[in-house]
């Protein structure tokens, strides 16, 4: 079947599977769950005002950060949809501090999959109606035996098989890669399917809008104060002043700068000591968001190496991030090369 405007998602994902002559099938029926979980988060996301969803459950995660009951929601959605079956063995998500295994009471062979996941970003848009979403990774384990390990989530961002998000905004929409261009799928409610509707997603090689979140400027170090100065200026890239959009979900912005071109930035700050390296996660955020961003064209730094460069050494391990177009991210890593340290 060739690729068409307005087919499945699960009929994209078989066609390409077919040009996997060796492929099982799993990898593919992974894709499969991941689709599944995402309606079933999109109905809630969508009724939210009116279901007994919104609001905070009064625990705190790993993070520090206050859980909101959409988080959990989408939380056990997700790993209840790829944990059946054991493709995947074991998940790092965002909402728990320690690995998830699904094949503990399992007879089946193992899982040969890892999972990242970060099951709702943007949380504290939830409850103001602002686009939220779901980001994702999968990688192949690489440890022996039963029981997945960490070694099979602590790999660099380059040995990722597939990434992707979904984004709960005016439309729902599933944008993925397996490294062979971004596609972009629109939930259709009415027929309860993602169809077709960005194929091949070209991110501009430069564009005219930066996204960072100017609070934290007091806290940042004097190579990106330097660096935002010039986006305001006529000596960046685009030789002309930038645009400041921010919306303060990771899934929004990205998706945005994945059509429009720019930046998007998450700086290393002063403003929290626990968190000397930003805030965003490199294994659920930086990481997927950075496959997605070089297979559509763009590029993804920590201000001085490529994020799917970096090896990781821990689970919630955060990083700073600069995405986007390919001479935007340049121009903000010539800020940061020299990592001078915050203020
Ligand atoms: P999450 O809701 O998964 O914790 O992620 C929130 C992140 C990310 O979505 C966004 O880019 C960033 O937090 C916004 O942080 P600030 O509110 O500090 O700007
Ligand atoms: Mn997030
Ligand atoms: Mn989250």
């Amino acid at each position: 079947m060739p690729i068409r405007h307005g087919m499945t998602c699960n009929q994209f994902i078989a066609e390409e599977q077919r040009q996997f002559p060796a492929a099982t099938g799993e990898f593919s029926e992974i894709l499969t769950r991941i689709v599944l979980a995402a309606k079933i988060v999109s109905r809630e996301v969508n009724q939210a005002g009116l279901l007994d969803i919104l609001g905070a459950t009064g625990d705190t995660n790993v993070q520090g950060e206050d859980v909101q009951r959409l988080d959990v929601y989408a939380n056990t959605q997700f790993i209840d949809a790829l944990s059946r079956d054991c493709y995947i063995s074991v998940i790092a998500s965002e909402e728990n501090e320690d690995l998830i295994h699904t094949d503990e009471s399992s007879q089946h062979r193992p899982g040969k999959y890892a999972l990242a996941l970060d099951p709702l970003d943007g949380s504290s848009n939830i409850d103001v109606n602002v686009s939220i979403g779901t980001i994702w990774s999968v990688q192949k384990r690489v440890s022996e035996g039963p029981r997945g390990t960490s070694a099979d989530l602590l790999q660099p961002g380059t040995e990722q098989l597939a990434a992707g998000y979904i984004i709960y905004g005016s439309s729902t929409m599933l944008v993925y890669t397996v490294g062979r261009g971004v596609h972009g799928f629109t939930l259709d409610p009415s027929v309860g399917e993602f169809l077709l509707s960005h194929h091949d997603i070209r991110m501009p090689a430069r564009g005219g809008i930066y996204s960072v979140n100017e609070g934290n400027s007091p806290y940042w170090t004097s190579g990106t104060q330097e660096w935002v100065k010039a986006l305001k200026g006529k000596d960046n890239p685009s030789g002309e002043p930038h645009s400041l959009r921010y919306i303060g979900s990771l899934v929004a912005d990205i998706h945005r700068t994945l059509f429009k071109g720019g930046v998007f930035a998450y700086p290393l700050d002063s403003k929290n000591p626990e968190k000397p390296r930003g805030k965003l996660r490199l294994l659920y955020e930086a990481s997927p968001m950075a496959m997605i961003a070089e297979s559509a064209g763009g590029a993804a730094t920590d201000g001085r190496q490529r994020i799917l460069e970096i090896q990781p050494e821990s689970l919630h391990q955060r990083v700073p991030l600069y995405i986007g177009s390919r001479d935007d991210v340049e121009f903000a890593s010539s800020f940061h090369r020299e990592g001078v340290e915050v203020r």
